[in-house]
């Protein structure tokens, strides 16, 4: 099966062509293209909806003629298109979903809608040249991204049990967040995870929200806080000289002003964040994996990317439990992208018709 999706929740335009042909095998990625208005974002030192909607809609044409020319493929050859229906930016949503909508009116094609948190778990099965385990159910799939952190259990394509969600900040946010004290742009991910390459990460005692509750919710903002506190404390300078502001919402970057000792106590405390937080997503993740008995850990969303949360979960993972498979997508599926939307649809997407798929920016696992 042929299948179009595509992806326009935030700040990214997505489109791709999947080829699946049984559920028992991975799909194959023939297109996948994307285009953002990140740098725009990162001027004004976060997403406005209303700019990332505007180049959506620039956008949108063009990356979907990519994508066909890529993929050698034309419309006739489509048999589905899948598109992101929330949650996410509502302008930024219905761009893909009245596109996709428009499509499948023109051409006569089945409509797939499809929950975003939903494609970062499918992201796991996309061909993976390094991968030859199958994935089995029961799964546990464990969402990082900027704006979730979410728990659940997949019986099987079409039956799932959402276990748990964050209570405030996501684990995508707090590194966000604790990246933009030190002055850097979203996504803040990828930085702490540089700069926590040469710290030591038991240097800072940081907490670890609700690590040890009896249940499967996150909570990060305590953390970010405790992080504030401890970087005004080293780093007085953040937000306090004016005159090394440089304009708009930037603030000085620390690691351009600091001495090498200083240096270190960045990297100290940026290591020490980063394993606090996967200490919070491992504990929970253990929990479940051992109260359910799962056979698969599917990791997905951005967070995902990080190279100490893939290389801890999956030596812990080992060592706890030898029935259980860590699966993680290839990195550059980790974070938004259209081939996990219609990757998605193929294995648990329900065809709707057009009249009846809308954008829904809250929409929840259902
Ligand atoms: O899934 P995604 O692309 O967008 C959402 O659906 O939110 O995730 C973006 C998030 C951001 O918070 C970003 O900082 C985080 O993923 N991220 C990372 C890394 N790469 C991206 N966080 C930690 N380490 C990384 N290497
Ligand atoms: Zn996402």
């Amino acid at each position: 099966m042929t299948i179009l999706g595509i992806e326009t929740s935030c700040d990214e335009t997505a489109a791709a062509i999947i080829e699946g042909s049984t559920r028992d095998k991975p799909v194959a990625v023939l297109s996948n293209v994307m285009a953002s208005s990140l740098a725009l974002h990162a001027q004004t030192g976060g997403i406005i909806p209303e700019v990332a909607a505007r180049k959506q809609s620039e956008y949108i044409i063009p990356i979907l003629q990519k994508t066909f020319i890529d993929a050698k493929k034309k419309p006739r050859d489509i048999e589905a298109i899948a598109v992101t229906v929330g949650p996410g930016l509502i302008g930024s949503l219905l761009i893909g979903v009245e596109t996709a909508r428009s499509l499948a009116f023109a051409w006569s094609k089945p409509l797939i809608p499809i929950n975003h948190l939903f494609g970062h778990i499918y992201a796991n099965f996309i061909q993976n040249p390094s991968l030859e385990k199958k994935i089995q159910f029961p799964a546990l799939a464990l969402v990082v991204s900027g704006g979730h952190t979410d728990l659940l259990l997949l019986k099987n394509h079409r039956k799932f049990t959402f276990l748990g969600e964050t209570r405030d900040d996501a684990a995508g946010e707090c590194f966000d967040k604790c990246a933009r004290l030190l002055g850097y742009a979203y996504p803040g991910g990828p930085k702490i995870a540089e700069l926590s390459k040469k710290g030591n990460a038991s240097a800072f005692d940081f907490p670890r929200p609700m690590r040890d509750s009896n249940n499967y919710d996150f909570s990060f903002s305590g953390l970010k806080t405790a992080f504030l506190h401890k970087t005004r404390e080293y780093f007085p300078i953040i937000r306090t000289d004016p005159s090394l502001n440089r304009g708009g919402w930037q603030q000085v970057v620390l690691e351009q002003i600091l001495s090498e000792a200083e240096k270190q106590t960045l990297s100290d405390l940026c290591a020490s964040l980063q394993q606090a937080i996967i200490d919070i997503l491992l504990a929970k993740t253990f929990h479940a994996a051992k109260e359910f008995g799962v056979r698969s850990l599917l990791l997905g969303g951005g967070v995902a990317a990080n190279n100490e949360l893939r290389s801890q979960l999956r030596l812990s993972m080992q060592a706890a439990f030898e029935a259980t498979e860590l699966f993680v997508p290839q990195k550059p599926l980790c974070t938004d992208n259209a081939a996990m939307i219609a990757a998605a649809a193929f294995y648990a997407g329900k065809q709707t018709p057009w009249q009846q798929v809308t954008a829904n920016p809250d929409l929840f696992f259902a």
